[in-house]
């Protein structure tokens, strides 16, 4: 079921610090910022090669990632998301296995403009997964 690594998502309190710090510190390609109402996150990509690293600062009121971020001040790995080929087909079968899946269960429009979901992080050893069709 399982694919590529897609990308490692890090919760950032400051995005345009992040952003500088990967850009100009780091040396790295990052996209322009993206507001993700939908999903209560602005995100950056940065662009390494074998895969990504995506900035998630939280957006608007109720931010799924503000909580995250009293936990950890200066921010932390946030989730990873891993591709596959059919998102229903492997939901299906997560949930067939005991997998819980957030929120509603139906696939979101993600940052790249394909279906995703995110995955209990209680049920994969405390880290937070999520799944987009690639
Ligand atoms: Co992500």
């Amino acid at each position: 079921m399982l694919g590529r690594l897609n990308h490692v998502a890090l919760a950032v309190p400051d995005l345009a610090a992040a952003v500088v710090a990967y850009r100009n510190t780091l040396g790295a390609e990052v996209t322009e910022p993206q507001a993700l109402p939908e999903h209560g996150v602005t995100v950056v990509f940065v662009n390494v090669g074998n895969t990504k690293i995506e900035l998630l600062e939280p957006l608007g009121e109720g931010s799924p990632i503000a909580a995250f971020l009293e936990k950890n001040p200066s921010g932390g790995m946030h989730h990873l998301c891993y591709e596959v080929d059919d998102i229903l087909a492997a939901r299906d079968q997560l949930k067939a296995a005991g997998a819980r899946v957030l929120g509603d269960g139906n696939p979101k429009t993600g940052a790249h403009g394909k279906p995703v979901l995110f995955l209990h992080p209680k049920d994969f050893f405390g880290t937070l997964i999520e799944l987009e069709q690639s």
